[in-house]
């Protein structure tokens, strides 16, 4: 089993293991993350082994400041001023690629765009004393729903990984909202942790929705898939189920419900955003066949909720 040492503990241990090649399981701001050293093949092989990802799909690279970033891909005037505005924070940039810039393809799957991003707090510390970026998905095997905690990494990849280094519950609670500028257009490839408001107010500029290019594994239908069946939007609970709710008002019927996990009693999208993963998972191992969920608005951090929701309801044998 993977040893769990506390941020304030873990850093040497987890320098070692990176310079070594291994991985090593991280708290970020988002979500858990499992780091291996982007320049190394082995290392981000390992990353893709430990999760059991059926392809190898690009991942993001995690930097320790500008500088570094600046080492890697190109900026434009508008990715530049959206780094400067959100990093270190839970946006993801994806920029042409500079030459030569030590990055293995493996972590682009050999695309000439990496998806770059600068992480709060522990990672970012760990990533300036390794002097090198960090591949990093999120810490959950292969269609899971992504790890908010330590415990619940260790739960799923820890008979696979040595160190999980413990930050506590992560304060975003999912992943972040990845963009690319593309002939001079903003697209929102994946909404996240930054909302779609945030970031046209400080870009000044309207976003578009959808990728154009390439399909994000983030993106596949059916992803963070639970055990349980997931039904949205619901206004009627059916006996047995287990409920995932909303707010203070509650669906009909919610007296029957097997279980319920309240996102966020005062109707906060920031705290439900945080809860989400964790309430998905808690309502998954009560063991009822269903989970349904109550409305949640599309606004600020919505957006994202309701994406993720609808990635975990998606028909199963949409799983790639
Ligand atoms: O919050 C997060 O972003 C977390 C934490 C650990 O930082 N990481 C995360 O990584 O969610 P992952 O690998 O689960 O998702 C990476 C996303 C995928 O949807 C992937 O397709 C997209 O980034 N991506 C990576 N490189 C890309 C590129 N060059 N062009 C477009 N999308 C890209
Ligand atoms: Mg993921």
């Amino acid at each position: 089993m993977a040893e769990i040492l506390a941020v304030g503990e873990a850093l040497e241990r987890a320098l070692a293991l990176l310079q070594a090649g291994d991985v090593v399981a991280i708290p970020t701001e988002t979500v858990y993350g499992l780091a291996g050293d982007a320049t190394n093949g082995v290392a981000v092989a390992r990353i893709f082994e430990a999760k059991g990802r059926p392809r190898f799909n690009p991942l993001i690279a995690h930097v320790a400041d500008r500088a570094m970033a600046d080492r890697i891909a190109g900026f434009d005037p508008l990715s530049a001023k959206l780094a400067g505005a959100f990093w270190p924070g839970p946006l993801t940039l994806v920029l042409p690629q500079r030459a030569d810039n030590g990055i293995h393809p493996l972590v682009t799957a050999g695309l000439d765009t990496i998806a770059l991003r600068m992480p709060r707090g522990f990672g970012g510390e760990l990533i300036a004393r390794l002097g090198r970026p960090l591949a990093a998905p999120s810490a959950n095997s292969s269609g899971r729903i992504s790890g908010t905690t330590a415990q619940a990494v260790a739960a799923d990849l820890g008979d696979r990984i040595k160190l999980v280094v413990d930050g506590g519950a992560t304060p975003v609670g999912l992943e972040s909202t990845i963009l690319k500028v593309e002939d001079g257009k903003l697209r929102l490839l994946r909404p996240g942790g930054v909302s779609a408001e945030e970031i046209e107010a400080a870009a000044g500029a309207k976003l578009v929705r959808g990728a154009a290019g390439i399909e994000a594994p983030g993106m596949l239908a059916s992803h963070y898939a639970p055990g349980a069946a997931m039904r949205l939007n619901v206004q009627q609970i059916v006996r047995g189920e287990a409920l995932l709710a909303f707010g203070r008002n509650r669906a009909e019927g919610w007296q029957g419900a097997a279980a319920m996990r309240n996102l966020s009693e005062t109707g906060d999208l920031r705290e439900a955003a945080s809860n989400l993963f964790a309430a998905m998972q808690a309502l998954d191992r009560v063991g009822a066949a269903t989970i349904a969920v109550e409305p949640i608005p599309f606004e600020g951090l919505g957006e994202a909720i309701n994406d993720r929701l609808a990635r975990a309801a998606a028909p199963r044998d949409k799983l790639a």
